[in-house]
């Protein structure tokens, strides 16, 4: 049977399909660090990648693009809703995340999870060449590598969390606990984030199926799947040549000087969502201009708030917050021709984020829970003069790498806006005395490193004796 010797499976391609409401369609790049991450490793294997197109409706033919062979995946209108926006956006997604918001549950959303799992499992089935690597992400297709495993014991799996992968007293809430344990045990190897996420969920298989562990291994009814940890990266190489583009250059000059110079441009770019401490933020900053430890004349905030997921409640209220807070703080702080805050619901190219970080001098990261955070990541690696200062949330999977940030509690708001005053008036020599260490980490550990490490331990030989977890 001939077919792909790679395949990646995520919820959604790298490209969505996006119709204007003069009914043109064209292809433009899907939101969210998974496509970042996953974008050049497909490149360079000229692999395969099954998704959805981010439409309801039938799924286009296959095409191929950027030198990825593109397998839609079709969703109906009820399963965006029950799917996509109930199971994995409204129930899974806040609880893997410190239920920061409240997850929902609904027993029609788990019917439809299970079948669209289902759908991609029967997709890859197809597609894979004899003894393939699959490799499965994200907590969409969670009963993917059980059910593929059904159906090709051939096949090497391998299944990566982007998110955080949470402790076993919020995890047994979910109803399918049992069937997501087993559906990743289906897998030959398990990937996480962070050591937290790959010991919750040990001690979730051995609890809840009866595994046994040894070492990275876990061994349950039918094999042996490994779980590890392998925090994500990104393209250093790129990012930085990026950055030291002349015309990227040039743009930066041009933010600040569009921006009324400020002194101080403090930036924050991240999807529209409750995990990242949008509102966090923007409440330090205000207290800031209110007690004149930032200067208001001389310091602006620019908020980059990519549209996600606007058709969900908790998506929905978050916006209306966020946009009450920034006029707040702009009908206080701002003068005529001069905003404190600029605030961009919109989602911006590469060439674009890059300037950004180019023209920033702090970048404000501030999530209350985060996998990794790539956007943290992405302007170490911009800043190749070494200047610049990135504060971070210590719940940020990147904390655990990127040491030398200003590293905060977003929920402790006076330690947050301590941290964003000593980041803004730090000299040259401290900023480089911890960029640089981070810029060193991260040439070491860029997205390359982190598809080889995953991808060469799931070559190794299989620990599974029949067919089905
Ligand atoms: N991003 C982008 N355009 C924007 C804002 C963000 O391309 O206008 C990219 C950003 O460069 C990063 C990704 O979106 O690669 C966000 O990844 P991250 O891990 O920070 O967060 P996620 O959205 O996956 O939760
Ligand atoms: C996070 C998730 C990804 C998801 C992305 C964008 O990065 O880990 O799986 O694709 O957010 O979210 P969306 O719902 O628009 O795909």
């Amino acid at each position: 049977r001939a077919g792909y010797d790679l395949l990646v499976l995520a919820n959604r391609l790298p490209v969505d399909r996006i119709t204007s409401s003069t009914g043109d369609s064209r292809w433009q790049r899907s939101p969210g660090g998974l496509v970042t991450a996953l974008h050049p490793i497909m490149q360079q294997h000229a692999g395969a990648w099954i998704g959805w197109h981010g439409q309801p409706g039938p799924a286009p033919d296959p095409f191929t693009h950027d030198g990825i062979h593109l397998h839609p995946v079709g969703l109906s209108e009820q399963d965006v809703d029950r799917y996509y926006e109930g199971q994995s956006n409204a129930t899974i997604w806040p609880l893997y995340h410190d239920a920061v918001e409240q997850p929902v549950f609904d027993r029609d959303w788990r019917h439809s999870y299970r079948a669209v799992n289902e759908r991609f499992a029967v997709a890859a089935a197809r597609l894979a060449a004899p003894g393939a690597l699959v490799w499965v992400h994200d907590y969409h297709l969670q009963l993917v590598p059980g059910m593929l495993r059904g159906l090709r014991p051939d096949l090497r799996i391998g299944f990566f969390l982007h998110i955080p992968f949470p402790p076993a007293e919020l995890f047994c809430q979910l109803p399918l606990r049992d069937e997501i344990i087993r559906g990743l045990l289906g897998a030959d190897l398990v990937g996480f984030q962070h050591p937290h996420g790959t010991r919750n969920f040990q001690r979730l298989a051995r609890e809840l199926v009866g595994a046994k562990l040894t070492g990275d291994e876990i061994e349950h009814g039918a094999g042996i799947t490994t779980a590890a940890t392998f925090p994500i990266s990104i393209d250093v190489a790129t990012q930085q040549r990026l950055a030291d583009d002349p015309q990227v250059q040039a743009r930066a000059v041009e933010i600040r000087r569009e921006l009324g110079d400020p002194s101080t441009l403090i930036l924050g770019v991240d999807r529209l969502d409750y995990t990242k401490g949008i509102e966090h933020r923007l409440t330090a900053f205000g207290e800031l201009l209110t007690e004149g430890r930032l200067e208001p004349a001389n310091t602006v905030m620019v908020q980059v708030a990519v549209p996600s997921r606007q058709r969900i409640d908790h998506y929905q209220a978050l916006r209306e917050r966020v946009e009450r807070m920034v006029s707040r703080i702009n009908g206080v702080h701002a003068g005529i021709g001069r905003l404190c805050v600029h605030y961009l619901h919109q989602s911006y190219d590469r060439a674009e984020l890059a300037a950004l970080y180019a023209a920033a001098d702090v970048m404000a990261v501030t999530p209350l829970r985060d996998g990794m955070n790539l956007v943290a990541k992405e302007y170490v690696a911009a800043r190749t003069d070494g200047t610049g200062a990135l504060v971070l949330s210590e719940f940020a999977g990147a904390a655990a790498e990127l040491r030398q940030a200003w590293t905060v509690n977003p929920h402790d708001l006076d330690g947050l806006k301590n941290a964003i005053v000593a980041a803004a008036y730090a000299d040259r020599d401290e900023q480089a005395g911890r960029m640089l260490p981070m810029r060193a980490h991260l040439r070491r550990h860029d997205v390359n490193r982190w598809a080889a490490d995953f991808l060469s331990r799931l070559e190794q030989p299989a620990g599974w004796t029949c067919a089905a977890a």
